[in-house]
């Protein structure tokens, strides 16, 4: 993989994080509509979660510890963690009713609560509680007094990672119990993606506090080598296969079509010109890493109503007979993006400072290593270079990626056999065209650790408000999702 190598800076950062982000860094997150961020993505979400409704969420602070494994001079030191709470529908402690907590994960507070919406729904329905906590480093949650301290280097992003983040999330809670008197109701933790990752972690993790959790596309595989790594990739072309032959056949020629292009005199500009990019291409890979990362995306969140992958294959079959290869492309870039005056193949589907967040913990320990196989996907052959990437982690903040250390921390190898003897009280929903879902739990282990995925479903779809048009197959997820808290919940009761 090609390294585009700039002056210092975040920006420096965010350019040489594009050629990486295929083989390591593709974002988990649940994204979600909040208009100030995705403005162009609608589509993707089909106005439902624009739909959600804040008002019933009241904001809080938290006087959060910075380091809760230490007793160094700084491990006291302390600072604001966001979190949101809903009671309108709450039974109150003395009917023991329970309380709803979604993880934050990387996204700031109003971003990640409008992809609550499955609790926000049955809240009425299990008189429940809601609250929604920030994750330390992301949003208004950021220590040592600005973003810009905290960010500088490792030695005070050295406090951002998993381990802290669960910490701050069991003591919170037993904080709001204690305030509320309510030490007896049970606590049921939800996430998608990361944020599903530290729900199913808390409750393994944590099980005097979190009764049981709901992990939505939690890739709780895919660490270490724990999953065959080309799952990712094999089931994004699997994504495109499946609604077309001659999509993906074109999205495979194109890449060396693009680097023989680049190779002619003028190359870059004629590529430039052709995809109206909003300056001129330094390199092909930029240009190569912009339309991978649409087309990952795009699988990513395949959802209904407006499902991208069938939009960019519409557009890729649908263009007029005499477009060349290219062309056919860039019909697919301009029905996902929209008509443009140009295309910033810089521009990343997070903002910027999701994306700098994101880029320590991969940084730091949530290595995720993607291959991919040129033979078996529509993609371009990508190795995983581990020791570049440490080195481009060194340079950009003075850390080196642990990539055994998550599976060794919450479990990796073996998992299923461990989940079976040691855990309970686990949903791990996944829907399947979902590339993340190759990295999933998809087999019921034990009679309260169960997969519930759905064929058509992607990315945390599960977790999104319902809306009036959600197809059977979503309802009947859900559905089955609380029918199995319902019974932790009973089970919960009959031994008070
Ligand atoms: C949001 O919820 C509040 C209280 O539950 C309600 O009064 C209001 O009409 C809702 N707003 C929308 C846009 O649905
Ligand atoms: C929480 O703390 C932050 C940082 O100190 C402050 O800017 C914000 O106004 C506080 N929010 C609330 C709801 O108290
Ligand atoms: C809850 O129970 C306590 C003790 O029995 C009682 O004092 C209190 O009024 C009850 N609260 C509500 C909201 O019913
Ligand atoms: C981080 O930055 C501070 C302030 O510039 C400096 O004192 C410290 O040595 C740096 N730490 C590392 C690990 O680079
Ligand atoms: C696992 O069990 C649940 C609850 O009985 C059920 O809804 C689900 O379909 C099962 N999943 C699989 C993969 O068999």
């Amino acid at each position: 993989m090609i390294i585009v190598l700039l002056d210092g800076g975040p920006m420096a950062v965010r350019v040489m994080l594009l050629s990486w982000m295929t083989t390591f860094l593709l974002l988990p997150t649940c994204l979600s509509a909040t208009p100030p961020y995705f403005p162009n993505l609608g589509v993707f979400f089909g106005g439902s979660s624009e739909a959600f409704n804040f008002t019933d969420f009241e904001i809080f602070n938290y006087t959060q510890t910075l380091d809760h494994f230490t007793f160094r001079p700084r491990s006291g030191l302390t600072f604001q963690q966001r979190y949101a709470v809903n009671s309108r529908y709450w039974g109150g402690a003395n009917s023991s009713s329970p309380i709803f907590v979604h993880t934050g994960g990387e996204a700031p507070l109003f971003a990640g609560i409008s992809t609550t919406g499955f609790f926000t729904d049955n809240a009425p329905h299990f008189r429940a509680l809601l609250v929604y906590i920030e994750h330390r480093y992301y949003g208004e949650s950021v220590p040592f007094g600005s973003r810009e301290e905290a960010y500088r280097n490792s030695t005070t992003l050295g406090y951002f990672n998993s381990a802290q983040a669960l910490a701050d999330y069991v003591e919170l809670i037993t904080y709001l119990k204690r305030t509320l008197s309510a030490e007896n109701c049970p606590v049921i933790a939800a996430g998608g993606s990361y944020a599903g990752l530290l729900a199913a972690w808390l409750r393994l993790k944590y099980p005097h506090i979190v009764y049981g959790a709901l992990a939505s596309s939690a890739p709780i595989l895919y660490f270490d080598d724990t999953t065959p790594i080309d799952g990712y990739y094999l089931i994004a072309t699997n994504d495109y296969r499946q609604i077309s032959e001659n999509c993906f056949g074109v999205i495979k020629q194109s890449w060396s079509e693009i680097d023989r292009i680049a190779t002619l005199p003028n190359g870059l500009n004629i590529l430039s010109t052709k995809f109206m990019t909003c300056s001129v291409l330094g390199k092909a890979v930029e240009l190569k890493a912009y339309l991978k990362q649409i087309y990952t995306i795009s699988a990513q969140y395949d959802y209904p109503p407006h499902y991208p992958v069938q939009q960019i294959c519409s557009a890729i079959d649908g263009a007029p007979q005499d477009s060349d290869i290219l062309g056919k492309i860039f019909a697919a870039v301009v029905a996902i993006k929209g008509k443009r005056p140009c295309y910033d193949v810089f521009e990343s589907y997070f903002p910027p400072s999701v994306l700098d967040g994101w880029t320590w913990q991969a940084c730091s320990e949530m290595v995720f290593p993607l291959y991919c196989d040129a033979k078996k996907t529509m993609f371009e052959e990508s190795h995983i270079d581990l020791q570049g990437f440490s080195e481009f982690c060194r340079k950009a903040f003075g850390a080196t990626p642990r990539p055994h250390w998550i599976a060794t921390e919450f479990g990796g190898h073996g998992m299923k056999s461990v989940l079976q003897k040691f855990g309970s009280n686990i949903i791990f929903s996944n829907g399947l065209r979902d590339p993340y879902s190759s990295g999933g739990v998809l087999q019921n282990i034990s009679d309260s650790i169960v997969a519930v995925y759905t064929e058509q479903g992607a990315h945390c779809l599960d977790l999104f408000p319902s809306s009036p048009d959600a197809p059977e197959w979503l309802i009947s997820q859900r559905m089955a999702e609380v029918k199995i808290i319902e019974g932790w919940l009973q089970h919960y009761y009959a031994m008070d």
